[in-house]
C-alpha cells in the first residue's frame, strides 16, 4: 500500500455549507489558487446543479486551476451528473462525486428507499457518470452508523460499476475513532475487489472526533482525507486540514504516511479563509490559533526559552508562523519578563531587575496581559 495520502479539500463546498458563510466567485478563486499552491491534490469546487452561482463556481475553478483535479457533487441522479460534468468541462483533470445513503436511518426516512432500490440507484448513477470521466468517487453517505455488512455489498457494487474512489463518510460525526479504524479497514478486508478503489475518509466534528477519525481512518488503509481549513463545514465543521496534514506529518513514526501539502503555507491560508468566509479561529485552535505557539505560565515560559521542544512539538515555523511567543501574564516568571525586556532594548542589574519584577507583578495582576507599553512604563517609572 502506498505511503502517499491524497489531500481532498472541500472548503469550497462543505466547508461553504457553514451556516452564515457566503463565499463569491472571485472569493473562491482566490482560495483555490492558494489551495494549489499549498499542494492539495483535489479540489471540490461545489454542488454545480445546487444553483446557479454553485454552477459557475465550479466552472470558473475548472477553468482557472491548474495542476489539481477539480471535483463536482451530485446526488445520485442524472440529471445533477450531466450538470456536473458540463461545469467540470474546461478542467485540467475532473472528478465527479456522486452517492446516496447507506445507514437505515437515512434509507427509511431520508431516501424511502430499500437496501436494493438504493443500491440499484447508486450502481446506475456511477455507470452513467463513467460516460464523462474516468474518476467516480462515489459517497456513503452516514456510512458511520450503517451496517457494515451492507457497506461491503455497496462498495463491491459500485467498485464493479466503475467508480475509483469510495468515500465512507461519518456524516453525522458519530464514531469513534476504533470504530472508524475497523469500519474502513472491514471494507479493505472483506471487499473482494477492494484493491481497485482508493478509500476516502470523510469526517465530521459533531463529538470533537473528526480530526482523531480521520487518523484512525488513514491506520485501517484509506488514502485519502476529505478535509477543510479551519474545520469550517456544516454544524460543527469537518476535519481541519491542518491538523490532519500537521499529525501526519509531525507524527510519521506512527503512520509513515506524507501528503504532498507545503506545510509553511497553512498559516496564510487559515488567515485567509477566516478573512473572506468570516469565521473566526479560535485562539487556541490546533496549528493555526494565535494562541498555538505562544506561552504564559513562568515553568513553561523558563522551559521554551532554554530548549523550545521542551513545550512545543510543532516548531511554529513549518506552518508559516514567526515564531514562538513569550506572553507577559501573571502567571509568568522572572525568564519571561527578562527575555522580554531583553528583546526591548533592556538589560538590568539584579536589583533592579528585582524591583521591576515585583512591580511587573502588581501590573500583572490587574490585566490578562502587559504588553509593550506596560513595560516601558514599568521601566520609565
Ligand atoms: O458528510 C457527508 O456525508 C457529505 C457527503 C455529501 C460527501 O458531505
Ligand atoms: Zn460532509
Amino acid at each position: 500500500m502506498s505511503n502517499r495520502v491524497l489531500v481532498f479539500d472541500t472548503t469550497l463546498r462543505d466547508g461553504e455549507q457553514s451556516p452564515g458563510v457566503r463565499l463569491n466567485v472571485d472569493e473562491k478563486v482566490e482560495i483555490g489558487l492558494k489551495l494549489v499552491d499549498l499542494g492539495v491534490d483535489i479540489v471540490e469546487a461545489g454542488f454545480p446543479i445546487s444553483s446557479p452561482g454553485d454552477f459557475e463556481s465550479v466552472n470558473t475553478l475548472a477553468r482557472e486551476l491548474r495542476g489539481v483535479t477539480i471535483c463536482g457533487l451530485t446526488r445520485a441522479r442524472e440529471k445533477d451528473i450531466e450538470v456536473a460534468a458540463e461545469a467540470l468541462k474546461p478542467a485540467e483533470r475532473r472528478r465527479i462525486h456522486t452517492g446516496l445513503g447507506v445507514s437505515d436511518n437515512h434509507l427509511e426516512f431520508k431516501l424511502r428507499m430499500t437496501k436494493e432500490e438504493a443500491l440499484e440507484t447508486g450502481v446506475k448513477a456511477v455507470r452513467y457518470a463513467r460516460q464523462f470521466t474516468d474518476d467516480i468517487e462515489y459517497f456513503m453517505e452516514d456510512s458511520g452508523r450503517a451496517d457494515p455488512e451492507y457497506v461491503y455489498k455497496v462498495v463491491e457494487s459500485i467498485i464493479a460499476a466503475g467508480a475509483t474512489t469510495i468515500n465512507v463518510p461519518d456524516t453525522t460525526g458519530f464514531t469513534y475513532p476504533n470504530e472508524y479504524y475497523h469500519l474502513i479497514k472491514g471494507i479493505i478486508e472483506n471487499v473482494p475487489n477492494s484493491d481497485k478503489a482508493v478509500f476516502s475518509c470523510h469526517c465530521h466534528n459533531d463529538l470533537g472526533m473528526a480530526t482523531a477519525n480521520t487518523l484512525a481512518g488513514v491506520l485501517g488503509g484509506a488514502r485519502q482525507v476529505e478535509v477543510t481549513v479551519n474545520g469550517i463545514g456544516e454544524r460543527a465543521g469537518n476535519t481541519a486540514l491542518e491538523e490532519v496534514v500537521m499529525a501526519l506529518h509531525i507524527r510519521s513514526d506512527k503512520l509513515h504516511c506524507q501528503t504532498g501539502v507545503d506545510t509553511r503555507k497553512l498559516l496564510p491560508i487559515s488567515r485567509l479563509v477566516a478573512k473572506l468566509t468570516g469565521m473566526v479561529v479560535q485562539r487556541n485552535k490546533s496549528v493555526v490559533g494565535a494562541n498555538a505557539y505562544a506561552h504564559s505560565s513562568g515553568i513553561h515560559q523558563d522551559g521554551v526559552l532554554k530548549e523550545r521542544s521542551t513545550y512545543e512539538i510543532i516548531d511554529p515555523l513549518l506552518v508559516g508562523a514567526e515564531r514562538s511567543e513569550i506572553v507577559l501574564t501573571a502567571r509568568s516568571g522572572r525568564h519571561g519578563l527578562k527575555y522580554r525586556l531583553h528583546e526591548m532594548g533592556f538589560d538590568f542589574t539584579s536589583e533592579r531587575f528585582e524591583h521591576l519584577y515585583n512591580e511587573f507583578l502588581k501590573v500583572a495582576d490587574t490585566k490578562q496581559e502587559v504588553d509593550e507599553d506596560d513595560l516601558r512604563e514599568l521601566v520609565n517609572k
